[in-house]
């Protein structure tokens, strides 16, 4: 199967950790088109996967404003999706993975008669995009042949939206366990958790209870929920703030540090920044938190969370609702809701023996249920008989 992936971004966000696992597996015989040079072809050519990049100027359209704008660029749109197209044809299939890379795509494919696939990972709601840009990415994604989507809740709400039901298969993120698991040892744990909480070497009393939240610092992931949450909290729970503004979001960096001051919190919300290590710091956390205000379409932090052991609290919307059974595999609390988020961060403080069980349990079902061997397999399969199809 010879299949030329598309993403729009040079940055390394969820969607392209989910392409990069898939397109390991066709490597052999596939190409990731990527439209911006950066952090996600770096990471793409360490796992030997071959990579073009075929704009080297960014189309300029934030999420929230209108597709339209990176349409009316016709003239920087027509000779990509002409390249795209040209370079399409050796290839049996074009995988568009976002919703840019969807445009460019739709109209490739137009061109080369190649068949177009979607990669679904997001909500198409009015709470993640604008009235045009949902039904700009509705009428494309009509065209494709198959539309893979990230879960049972960006499934809903595409049909919702005005998609097509009968080309739409939920296939869950997959993951490698064994990159998870016993990532780090005890001893470096401890060395770890000093380091973060930036506790000098003759400060050897961590009675920290750390709560580590695991996404780009962006208004809609809610990282202000957590901080808020830390008021209604004992002293020594700390709040690690893992990840960075993506996509620009420097207005909601400088309104989360300024929340942070006036709450006098200084001491107990630590910024780390984009990290590469997250299975080692998630594993020297205590508890994983996810605060997203508006739906999760899939959420990987929260698997990861629960392959590495750690107990894992999320937003009660979207696809994190598949991924957590309450009290069974983690909990849930009603997005943005900081108390009740303060009160589950208290429960697990103080009943750390039935927050081991809960991640231990989320742990066996998340090894069962997010095996990336089968997502690939499922995804090949899906692929397959697109060909077939064809024929
Ligand atoms: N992540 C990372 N470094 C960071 C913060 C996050 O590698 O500093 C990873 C995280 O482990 C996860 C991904 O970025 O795999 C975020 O994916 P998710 O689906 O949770 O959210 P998205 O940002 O894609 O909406
Ligand atoms: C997107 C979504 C996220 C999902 C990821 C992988 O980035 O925002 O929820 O986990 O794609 O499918």
């Amino acid at each position: 199967m010879k299949v030329l992936f598309l993403d729009q971004s040079g940055k390394l966000g969820g969607a392209e950790l989910c392409l990069a696992d898939i397109a390991e597996h066709f490597k052999q015989t596939s190409l990731v088109g990527v439209f911006d040079e950066g952090t996600f072809p770096q990471y793409l050519r360490q796992l030997e996967i071959p990579v073009k990049i075929f704009n080297k100027q960014t189309l300029q359209v934030q999420k929230a404003s209108s597709l339209l704008a990176g349409l009316k660029s016709l003239n920087q749109l027509i000779p990509l999706a002409a390249a795209i197209a040209q370079c399409s044809r050796q290839y049996d299939l074009i995988y568009a993975n976002t919703q840019k890379a969807l445009v460019v795509g739709a109209l490739s494919s137009l061109l080369s008669r190649r068949p177009l696939v979607y990669h679904l990972h997001d909500i198409v709601s009015p709470e993640h995009f604008s009235r045009i840009n949902r039904r700009i990415i509705i009428t494309l994604a009509n065209r494709a042949v198959l539309i893979i989507a990230n879960s049972q809740a960006s499934r809903d709400a595409f049909i919702q939206a005005g998609g097509r039901a009968d080309c739409v298969h939920v296939v869950y993120n997959g993951f490698r366990s064994e990159d998870y698991a016993n990532s780090i040892d005890s001893a470096a744990q401890r060395q770890l958790r000093s380091e973060v909480l930036s506790l000098d070497s003759n400060q050897s009393d961590d009675t920290s209870f750390i709560v580590g939240h695991f996404s780009r610092l962006s208004p809609w992931k809610g990282q202000h929920v957590l901080i808020e949450a830390l008021q209604y909290c004992p002293e020594n729970v700390t709040a690690l703030l893992v990840g960075d503004a993506l996509f620009g979001e420097q207005d909601y960096v400088q309104q989360l540090r300024q929340q942070v001051k006036s709450l006098k919190l200084e001491n107990r919300v630590k910024f780390l920044g984009f990290r590469s290590d997250i299975p080692q710091l998630m594993s020297a956390c205590d508890l994983v938190a996810h605060t997203s205000t508006a739906p999760e379409p899939f959420g990987r932090v929260i698997v990861e969370a629960m392959l590495c052991g750690t107990p894992v609290v999320a937003a009660a919307a979207g696809g994190a609702i598949e991924l957590v059974d309450p009290g069974r595999t983690g909990w849930l609390t009603p997005p943005g809701d900081a108390k009740a988020l303060a009160e589950v961060i208290t429960t697990c403080q103080n009943q750390p023996d039935w927050a081991n069980v809960v991640a231990d349990q989320a742990k066996a079902q998340a090894v069962r249920r997010f095996n990336l061997e089968t997502v690939n397999a499922d995804i090949a399969r899906l692929l397959g008989n697109i060909k077939q199809q064809k024929r």
